[in-house]
């Protein structure tokens, strides 16, 4: 027997489960497992990615200050509160390692983004899956679920993989109630999607203990480029940049992110799309008897009568080329969630469902 064992925790973890890409056999493949955009990335995102080759030879700088600045200034914020990361994942991370160890109670929701009870074993947490509300976050069962162990709460708002959201006076009432000395992070990744939310930046202003993740992964198309942001109190940046590496992002991530972040026009294009489209989706599904919660992201979490149903509908959607997404994982086992796909894709999908249900013309 080998005396090498790794740290606690660390065998409790089930490997991450990514999106489907392929189907074996079929060429004409639609993914909307990844909540993906489907308008690509910007074309000046782009340029900058391609004039980055340039200096490929070049250790990247390690304070991100370019970034940082351009995210501040966009978004109105404090570049000296704002921490990048490869992917938010890593920010995650970041916050994970730095304020929760062995012993220690990571608080998450029923279906939370499965990230969370991992990031908690990494450390030799224990992670504490506390029950949702009709798929919606429930601040009161968090707050009851709270103890003097419990070093972070983390909350995805909008949510994945429901879709749903809580206003900014539950967050608040959130942050405000949990123990001294606990986090909250509010994971922002689908903040954009949501005209006019501010993803937590407002509530990272006035507690001190409220960390906002965001990505570029989603809106801004830069999901196979990985890279994140945090923002939250300067002392929690500080503590995070300690165990931050620090070239940990390339030249290329950060001209690429730069870019991205000041075409404004794209994300506001992607968005205004897909409210429109998520909405044609959403009541085309419900047409057909297959209804959604109010979606504020970029998917819609399809329910379906049973499970069966649903892994029907899953192996009919892959027959005809087109890859959703299981939830089974997350406790939604009669669900599917489906990213909102261009207008094409969008058609597609509501067609072969409807092949499905046996009403296609
Ligand atoms: C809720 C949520 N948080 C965080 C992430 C991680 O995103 P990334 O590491 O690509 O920034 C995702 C990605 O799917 C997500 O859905």
């Amino acid at each position: 027997m080998t005396q090498i064992t790794p740290q606690p925790g660390i065998m409790e973890i089930a490997l991450y489960q990514g999106g489907q890409s392929n189907i074996e056999g079929v060429t004409d493949v639609v993914k909307l497992s990844s909540n993906e955009n489907p308008f690509g990335t910007s074309e000046l995102a782009k340029e900058a990615f391609a004039r980055a080759r340039h200096e490929l030879h070049r250790y990247p700088p390690t304070d991100h200050a370019s970034l940082r600045a351009a995210i501040a200034e966009v978004h109105k914020l404090d570049a000296g509160r704002i921490i990048c990361g490869a992917g938010s994942d890593e920010v995650l991370q970041f916050v994970t390692q730095a304020y929760a160890g062995v012993g220690d109670e990571i608080i998450y929701t029923e279906h939370g983004f499965s990230m969370y009870p991992i990031l908690a074993h990494m450390v030799g947490a224990v992670p504490v899956r506390v029950p949702e509300r009709e798929r919606t976050v429930d601040v009161d069962a968090i707050l009851n679920a709270c103890t003097d162990k419990t070093k972070i709460v983390f909350i995805a708002n909008p949510a994945n993989p429901t879709g749903t959201m809580i206003g900014g006076n539950e967050v608040a009432r959130l942050a405000t109630g949990l123990p001294k000395g606990c986090i909250l992070v509010h994971d922002g990744a689908y903040t954009e999607y949501v005209e006019g939310f501010d993803g937590g930046a407002g509530l990272v202003e006035s507690c001190d203990n409220v960390l906002m993740t965001r990505t570029f992964s989603k809106i801004h198309g830069l999901g196979g480029l990985r890279i994140g942001w945090g923002y939250g109190p300067k002392d929690m940046i500080d503590v995070m940049n300690r165990i931050r590496q620090p070239f940990n992002l390339s030249v290329a991530q950060l001209a690429t992110a730069e870019a991205a972040i000041r075409d404004t026009e794209f994300v506001e294009r992607c968005r205004s799309e897909n409210t429109r489209l998520r909405a044609w989706l959403a009541e085309a599904l419900a047409e057909l008897g297959i209804p959604s919660d109010t979606s504020t992201a970029n998917f819609i979490l399809a329910r379906f009568a049973s499970e069966q149903e649903a892994t029907d509908c899953d192996t009919f959607l892959k027959k005809e080329g087109i890859i959703v997404r299981r939830v089974g994982g997350y406790g939604l086992p009669n669900c599917l969630r489906i990213t909102v796909g261009d207008e094409a894709s969008c058609r597609r999908v509501v067609y072969a469902v409807k092949q499905f249900k046996g009403v296609a013309p």
